[in-house]
């Protein structure tokens, strides 16, 4: 039953018709969807060969409900159905109608003997085993069998397990009977699959099995067989059609172009601008989302150089416990008669208590630390040394540290003196005499004796902006020549974390870096904090960035791996307004006088005036659950009362539709959320087939944050296709710039060797910055930014949907400099040879930059390449195959 490869060919040459009035790319859009519609109108009737004019449809049908042991019991919820319970037919070829969402990625979210059966009023449950151990199960229900609501995952007594649940009702409450270990049976009861009753032991008589075995065409599976109208079988079926079919759109890739496209001639497009109709639209649009994923942050855009500084490793910041990531992380020690151990006895600060001891009875020993990767010099850099240090017994008076190369040789040098007996905080510079790619640094003490040694800081003295503490200047100089309008930190899921107790605090990343709380980051490694939201806030400034955290929303990220089943425990209720006053706190830290208690540690790092903070994000696409919602309204109505001023952005889950997205956009709806963020990663085919998207999307409801989307082809490269179906991605952005506020491409950096996510905008080493297509196509878009949106109306000399799809235009002006951009895609195979009418628009002065970025589409080191060129009121431009290109207009009116 399933779209048929010679039904979908005939779909799409209905589609290379040449259809009448299709002037407009959006009556073009709407046109496609009624036509869509009607032809699977068509596709259903044909495929089901029962034609509604004969009636030859049974009015009921056979159900079956079942889950598979496949990929590890991942696959969630299929259906079947039958006329007569002998010949059962698959829906959609064991489509997933409802996955659990219970737990880790991986291991988890699996579905075990699902049982399902429809209350009295009409609506379907669900409830099944999430795993063979823990002491939990899961609950959904749906009014169609389509749309599945929020999950739960109710907690049983910690000795109970839950296998094969039925459930009897008798009106008014629900029996839920399942067995444990050992073959014992037990039940719960509840009225509403909220509260439920204390689980109690029962006889193997009281549990009678409604499960029936059944052969499949796909296998042989329990499950249970309800009576359902034929309409609902029907609708099922459709369902898997539509799913079937967007695939089919979403899997178009360039690599099949050359069929796709065989025969197809250069192009011609004509755009008309309309400037009597220009919209004003977000001056925010677009701007950069950082984690700390990939090494982005310590090892990354931090510069700190020296990797472990404080000695607070520890096995627990890495899942599994690896016992070789220790407090002597990335250090060693070199040399004869010494030795090095890590203490806790009266270290600096209580937030990092671990420090180390060097005792060496000769002076022939050094304490090395190899950096993140090793060190990069270059002859005659600059760095700034610091370190706490304390004699503990023996005459040791100073210490060198130097910069040494793999090969041994002493690259730069300074001595420290080692003057007392209580910590104190050294400081000195060391020049370099010499490059290298991997060099280390060296702690040596002078003499005999024993010290302790912690937070040793090596910092290059050229900074971004020469900021303390600060950020590596080629990276942070890369970031900022995207001229991102904002600046979302510190996650992503860096900032609701993996468990309640890893949820991002930002009150551990400020004050002095020796008092700050360093925590294990969710990515598998370690994170000093020496990042932090002092540093964040500066940097959005010198950039002239709108500084953007999001914080948790009362609840860690429904992946989280420890603390339990994730998302279920929440922060407790009882603690939720200290949690809530946490965020009061964080605004008066960035924006409160330099005399408040907030403002005042800010004001004490060095920067007295506010930092302007007006938006916060609250929720990083979690599980919409109740246990979220209750939490979240918290935040938004407290937040609302205290802080009129701020806007709050709320989130819908991590795609663009589904569950959480429908429960999330629900939740915004009830508050008047301002701003909801809306994260997605699909395939080129989804950007190209759904440029659409917001177009339809209810101008009185929430505005939209697209705080995470790229675009994902399998071995997850960065290169020319990618990059380009975001172009056509971003035009569609500017043209819904008056719904769509905000949108930042995910992720923003990742070192080479040290990535737990691919694709990113830009990769790089210690030494190297190397941005990818698809920065280059962000750098085009921010830099071209406008807050005037002038609709077009385009005709092309072929109407096929396949070419419509590839060619898109945005026409924006910047009221600041009154320049008008003109943004041009072509993602085909041919050149387009566009006339673009800008009768009225044109200065002058008509010389223009042109800037235009053209390759292969597998090519992964395209760049732009800029020129001038002379345009007049309605000049052709001929755009290159697979290419996108940016008109600046300057205006002579500034
Ligand atoms: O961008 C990488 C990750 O993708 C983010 O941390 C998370 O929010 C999303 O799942």
């Amino acid at each position: 039953m399933s779209l048929l490869k010679e039904e979908y060919k005939d779909h799409r040459s209905l589609q290379y018709m040449n259809l009448p009035g299709l002037k407009s790319f959006h009556t073009s859009c709407l046109l496609n969807l009624i036509i869509l519609s009607l032809f699977l109108i068509g596709i259903y009737s044909n495929c089901l060969a029962l034609p509604h004019s004969i009636n030859k449809e049974p009015d009921f049908v056979y159900l079956f409900s079942y889950s598979t042991t496949k990929n590890n019991n991942h696959n969630g919820l299929h259906f079947a159905w039958s006329t007569d319970k002998k010949n059962w037919f698959l829906i959609g070829n064991e489509y997933s109608f409802v996955r659990c969402d219970y737990g880790r990625w991986g291991k988890e979210k699996r579905m075990l003997t699902p049982f399902m059966f429809l209350d009295g009023s009409g609506v379907w449950h669900c409830l099944w085993s999430v795993n063979e151990y823990d002491h939990a199960f899961a609950h959904v229900s749906s009014p169609d069998l389509v749309y599945w609501g929020r999950q739960s995952y109710p907690l049983l007594d910690k000795e109970l397990t839950f296998k094969d649940p039925i459930v009897e009702h008798d009106g008014k409450i629900y029996t839920i009977k399942f067995k444990g270990k050992e073959n014992q049976y037990f039940e719960v009861k509840t009225r509403d699959f909220k509260v439920y009753s204390e689980a109690k032991q029962i006889e193997a008589s009281q549990y009678r099995s409604a499960n029936v075995t059944l052969s499949l065409e796909s296998g042989t599976f329990t499950g249970q067989v309800h009576r359902v109208r034929w309409s609902v079988a029907e609708k099922l079926i459709q369902k898997t059609e539509v799913a079937n079919y967007r695939a089919i759109l979403h899997d178009e890739r360039t690599q099949q172009d050359v069929q796709r496209f065989a025969g197809l001639q250069p192009v011609s497009a004509s755009f008309t601008v309309h400037a009597d109709a220009v919209k004003p639209i977000s001056n925010l649009l677009l701007g950069v989302f950082f984690e700390d994923i990939n090494y982005a942050a310590d090892g990354g855009l931090y510069a700190e150089l020296i990797q472990n500084r404080d000695f607070e490793y520890t096995p627990s910041d890495r899942e599994y416990r690896d016992t070789t990531w220790n407090s002597k992380h990335s250090w060693r020690l070199q040399g004869t008669n010494a030795t090095f151990s890590v203490d806790t006895i009266d270290p600096i600060h209580s937030n990092n208590s671990h420090y180390a001891t060097l005792t060496t009875t000769n002076g022939n020993a050094s304490l090395i630390n190899t950096g993140f990767d090793g060190i990069a010099v270059k002859n005659g850099e600059k760095f700034n040394l610091s370190l706490f240090v304390k004699r503990l017994k023996g005459s040791v008076k100073s210490v060198s540290v130097s910069l040494v190369t793999r090969n041994g040789k002493e690259i730069a040098r300074g001595v420290i003196p080692v003057a007392s007996a209580s910590w104190k905080n050294i400081k000195t510079v060391l020049t370099a005499t010499d490059s290298a790619s991997g060099a280390q640094l060296a702690i040596r003490p002078l003499s005999a004796g024993s010290l302790a040694v912690d937070m040793v800081s090596l910092f290059p003295q050229q900074t971004f902006k020469g900021r303390r503490n600060g950020l590596r200047n080629d990276l942070a100089q890369t970031i900022a020549d995207i001229h991102p309008k904002f600046i979302r930190f510190p996650g992503g899921c860096v900032a609701h974390g993996d468990g309640i107790e890893n949820i991002y605090r930002w009150k551990n990343t400020v004050g002095p870096l020796e008092s700050r709380k360093p925590q294990r980051n969710l990515w598998g490694y370690h994170q000093t904090a020496g990042l932090g939201y002092f540093e964040y806030f500066q940097y959005c400034e010198d950039i002239g960035a709108v500084p953007l955290p999001v914080l948790a929303a009362g609840v860690p990220c429904q992946n989280s791996g420890t603390g339990g089943a994730g998302q279920q425990g929440g922060v407790p209720l009882d603690q939720m307004d200290e949690y809530i006053q946490d965020i009061f706190d964080l605004v008066e830290y960035a924006n409160g006088s330099a005399k408040s208690r907030w403002g005042k540690l800010r004001a004490d790092a060095g920067h007295p005036q506010p930092f302007n903070l007006k938006y916060i994000g609250i929720g990083n696409e979690d599980l919409i659950s109740d246990v979220f919602e209750e939490r979240f309204k918290l935040i938004f109505k407290a937040m609302k009362e205290k802080h009129p001023e701020m806007v709050v952005i709320g989130t819908v889950g991590p795609t663009f539709e589904g569950t959480d997205y429908t429960e999330g956009w629900k939740i915004a709806d009830a508050l008047q959320v301002p701003v909801v963020d809306e994260h997605y990663y699909q395939s080129p085919g989804w950007f190209i087939h759904n440029q659409e998207y917001y177009d339809k999307y209810d101008r009185s409801k929430s505005k939209v944050y697209l705080g995470e989307y790229a675009s994902h082809l399998p071995g997850r490269p960065n290169n020319v296709e990618t990059a380009l179906s975001e172009a056509l991605y971003l035009t569609s952005l500017e043209r819904n710039g008056d719904v769509v506020t905000m949108s930042s491409y995910a992720p923003l950096l990742a070192k080479d060797g040290r990535t737990q996510w691919n694709p990113n905008l830009i990769y790089f080493d210690n030494k190297e910055v190397k941005p990818t297509v698809g920065y280059y196509v962000q750098k085009m878009f921010g830099q071209n930014a406008g807050d005037q949106y002038l609709p077009v109306s385009t005709v092309l000399s072929n109407n096929e949907d396949g070419v419509k799809k590839r060619i898109a235009i945005s026409i924006v002006r910047d009221s600041k400099s009154n320049d008008l951009i003109v943004k041009l895609v072509n993602m085909l195979p041919v050149n387009v040879n566009a006339q673009v009418d800008l009768t009225g628009l044109v200065p002058p002065r008509s010389a223009v930059k042109k800037i235009v970025l053209q390759g292969d589409p597998v090519d992964k080191h395209a760049k732009p390449q800029e020129s001038s060129i002379t345009i007049t009121d309605k000049s052709t431009l001929a755009l290159g195959p697979y290419s996108v290109t940016v008109i600046r207009l300057a205006s002579d009116r500034k």
